[in-house]
């Protein structure tokens, strides 16, 4: 243990800042890195004191200027221009690929993402789907993962039985054509309202839906086209966000694919009846799984529990990620257990990854009366709104038009991710796209500006390295620590990691900027340069693994 600890110290390979060992201390006096010792001091039953004062005495490395025992604590000063000097030429020499590590091994990872719902709107909790997974999907890409991305639609169920009768009764092809979101959902609003005097039509919707099941031509007709038109508006919304996937295989996929997994449940004697259904129990703190209704409909469980063991013969996953709000945690769980029930040991390498709500003025956001949120009219809001901001700020620019769009949307994406996902967040456009606080603009604007550097001098691709004044330094060791932040982010899938180290680096280049003049001292002029590069190709990555562009000018 104790030679472990040394040997990585000793090479500074940051092992220990991966494992979160490594603090960056608050004070500077107390170093630029320190080691708690306290989770050695059971293993090695010494007091943490002894143990830091053995470790220190111990430490000898080209990188390390001097070492203290305090408290407990190895504290770490670096040599700066030793440490500047490594960290900037690595960053040089992998350009794009700094970051990157092979910890995934090529292994698979399905995602599960976005899976909106055929004829209603796309919600807010299915944008923060969107925007986390696509987010978790580049982090395991950036480390050797290769990720699936499966958009699971909700394309499949009784209410399109209902929504099959209500079209029949009272629809037109003209209004859905033009606004098929908002046509269809009327109709099926008007079919519950229509079904409580009148309760034959939920016997059509029964039947209509047996219909579909079945085959029958009319029905499978209609109902691919509501799927198409209903598609078509979701594509704007992946368009503005620049997501893609690669897999739309929603719930109707497994139609014909159900049957045979009910069979090897009743095969593996996990079928009970209760009320006429059919359950699967899995343990006495979880209630029993539904798997097919009195009448014999499947439910959305039985296609999830479908879903997953075809998944699994398709793509071998290493893991298999559900990217769904909170509120199903029950439903997963009930997932997970049925098919570790059915023998299925991969099912412990099934993960629901859950997320909180989208709040407005702390209040679910979602139908106002009738008239529904579209998303997509959320998103050009946000980007009128940065052209506002950018036609006051920088009315010269000329493409405006494009990165409004990078900026407005850019913005919704890093609010959205900035927060550890388990949290509820607050939506609030104006505030998300100020340019100054923690926001996506902000790192934008940043980025932007350190590009501006980059046109006014020629690129460097030598330097040395002599001193390193205090802003200098934080920049760099900013930098040195992207790589384990990339890691700990795609381990512990959490994209808020990244944007929070964005916000981090941006901040302390704006400093270095605002404080050191990059080109008024010669000698130092292609070592600061340097620096810059490297912002740059690091912001740049940062943003991208937010799923965010980085505009050179705003
Ligand atoms: N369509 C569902 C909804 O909107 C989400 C589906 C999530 N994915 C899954 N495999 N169940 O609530």
């Amino acid at each position: 243990m104790k030679m472990k600890v040394l040997d990585i110290l000793q090479n500074f390979t940051s092992e220990l800042i991966e494992e979160n060992m490594i603090e960056i201390p608050a004070y500077a006096h107390l170093g630029d890195f320190a080691l708690p010792c306290f989770p050695f001091a059971k293993k090695l039953r010494k007091s943490p004191n002894v143990i830091a004062q053995e470790l220190a005495g111990n430490i000898h490395s080209e990188y390390i200027e001097k070492v203290e025992a305090v408290n407990g604590y190895v504290n770490l000063f670096m040599k700066r221009s030793t440490f500047a000097y490594s960290t900037l030429t690595t960053i040089h020499n992998q350009g794009k690929q700094y970051g990157s590590s092979n910890l995934g091994a090529g292994g698979v990872v399905t995602i599960d993402m976005s899976s909106p719902n055929i004829a209603k709107p796309f919600s807010m909790g299915h944008l923060r789907s969107t925007v986390i997974g696509n987010s978790i999907s580049l982090l395991l890409e950036k480390n050797g993962y290769q990720p699936i991305k499966i958009n699971h639609l909700g394309d499949w169920g009784t209410q399109f039985g209902k929504l099959l009768v209500a079209y029949r009764l009272w629809g037109d092809e003209k209004k859905v054509q033009e606004a098929p979101i908002q046509t269809l959902l009327n109709l099926y609003i008007r079919f519950h309202e229509e079904a409580e005097n009148d309760d034959s039509l939920n016997d059509k919707g029964r039947a209509a839906f047996k219909s579909l099941e079945d085959g029958h031509p009319e029905a499978l007709e209609l109902w691919k086209w509501f799927r198409s038109e209903s598609l078509n508006e979701f594509q704007k919304i992946y368009d503005l966000l620049g997501v893609s996937f690669d897999s739309f295989q929603g719930e109707a996929y497994y139609n014909d694919k159900m049957d045979s997994i009910v069979q090897e449940l009743l095969d593996k004697n996990l079928l009970i009846e209760s009320d006429g259904a059919l359950v699967v129990e899995v343990g006495e703190n979880i209630p029993p799984c539904l798997i097919k209704k009195s009448d014999g409909a499947t439910l959305y469980a039985t296609r999830d529990i479908t879903a997953a063991i075809n998944r699994k013969q398709t793509y071998d996953f290493a893991k298999s990620l559900y990217v769904v709000g909170n509120e199903q945690s029950l439903h997963f769980a009930q997932i997970k257990k049925v098919l570790g029930n059915m023998g299925y040991e991969w099912s412990e390498t099934i993960q629901h990854i859950p997320f909180g709500l989208i709040l407005k003025e702390g209040k679910k956001l979602s139908t106002r009366k009738g008239k529904i949120v579209l998303l997509e009219e959320v998103l050009n809001e946000a980007i009128q709104l940065a052209e506002t901001t950018i036609e006051e700020k920088n009315p010269q620019l000329t493409n405006k038009k494009e990165v409004s769009k990078v900026v407005g949307v850019g913005a919704i994406i890093f609010s959205d991710l900035k927060q550890h996902r388990k949290h509820d967040i607050e939506f609030d456009l104006k505030k998300m796209l100020q340019t100054e606080g923690e926001t996506g603009p902000y790192v934008q604007y940043s980025y932007a500006r350190a590009c501006s550097i980059l046109r006014k001098v020629k690129s460097v691709d030598t330097f040395q390295v002599t001193v390193v004044n205090d802003y200098e330094w934080d920049v760099i060791k900013s930098l040195q620590q992207f790589p384990f932040v990339i890691q700990r982010a795609a381990i512990e899938y959490d994209p808020s990691l990244v944007a929070k180290y964005a916000i981090d680096l941006a901040q302390s280049f704006n400093s270095f900027y605002g404080n050191v003049q990059v080109m008024k001292d010669s000698s130092y002029t292609s070592y600061r340069v340097s620096i810059v590069q490297c912002v740059v190709i690091v912001l740049e990555e940062a943003l991208r693994l937010l799923g965010i562009k980085a505009p050179v000018e705003m």
